[in-house]
């Protein structure tokens, strides 16, 4: 069965390389299953806004994952950039405070209005992934400062998910570390399989190595699509 529309909007493939051919190879692999482009550190460091650019001529919406984390107006300046290229979903470090948060929201309307783009997403990252322990007294004073500030989301992993989901269910839970059960977990340390996270809450699962190092991506992106197209 084809995946729907709707199950494409939930699903981001991190592109996490260095080569922006390969970058559209894999965006072009996952074609109609997956609905967003992850652009991050690695493929952002090297390729520049031009990966911004050629990922959205492809018809997915980029989440530019670059989690800025600075003074306020460097941040807010950073944030004007990034929603000048028309992206739908920027991160911050929530760990950057109230006024950080404030300062990026305030950078992401202007150059949005600058340019006629939708006004991006504004996702606070709260506990890497890779961190074994996110204790609930962090968490909760991280997801405080997010909702202070206003920000729409949060990056967090499926873990925390029965926690945040209680605490501040109106933002959009976005969720990497996301692993089939047999997929190795690299150096993701809090880890689930996409049906739990979604059945957890998860409203976005980011998805890399599973996809991007299968020898089959788009088989890989399938078969991660129709595990969630119920749950
Ligand atoms: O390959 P894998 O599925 O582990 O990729 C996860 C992606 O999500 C990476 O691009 C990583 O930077 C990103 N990410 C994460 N944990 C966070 C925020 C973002 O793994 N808390």
């Amino acid at each position: 069965m084809a995946p729907s529309a709707a199950t494409a909007k939930k699903l981001a493939i991190a592109l996490d390389t260095d080569d922006l051919d390969q970058a559209l190879d894999w965006a072009a692999s996952v074609a109609g299953i997956v609905g967003i482009a992850k652009v991050g550190l690695q493929l952002f460091t090297a390729c520049g806004p031009l990966a911004v650019e050629k990922l959205s001529d492809t018809g997915l919406e980029i989440f530019l994952d670059l989690k800025f984390h600075d003074i306020p107006t460097t941040v807010e300046k950073a944030c004007r950039e990034s929603s000048r290229l028309g992206v739908s979903y920027v991160t911050v470090h929530s760990s950057g405070g109230v006024a950080m948060v404030k300062a990026a929201l305030n950078g992401l309307g202007q150059g949005a209005t600058e340019r006629g783009h939708h006004v991006p997403q504004l996702l606070g990252v709260t506990i890497l992934t890779s961190a074994e322990q996110a204790s609930e007294s962090d968490l909760a004073q991280r997801i405080s400062i997010l909702l202070e500030a206003g920000a729409n989301g949060l990056v967090c992993a499926a873990t925390d998910l029965p926690f945040i989901c209680s605490f501040a269910p109106t933002l959009t839970k976005v969720v990497p570390g996301i692993r089939r059960r047999f997929d190795d977990p690299d150096d993701q340390a809090r880890t689930a399989t996409p049906e739990i996270a979604v059945a957890a809450g998860a409203d976005i699962l980011v998805i890399g190595r599973p996809i991007t190092s299968s020898s089959n991506p788009r088989q890989a992106a399938l078969e991660i699509s129709s595990a969630i197209e119920f749950a």
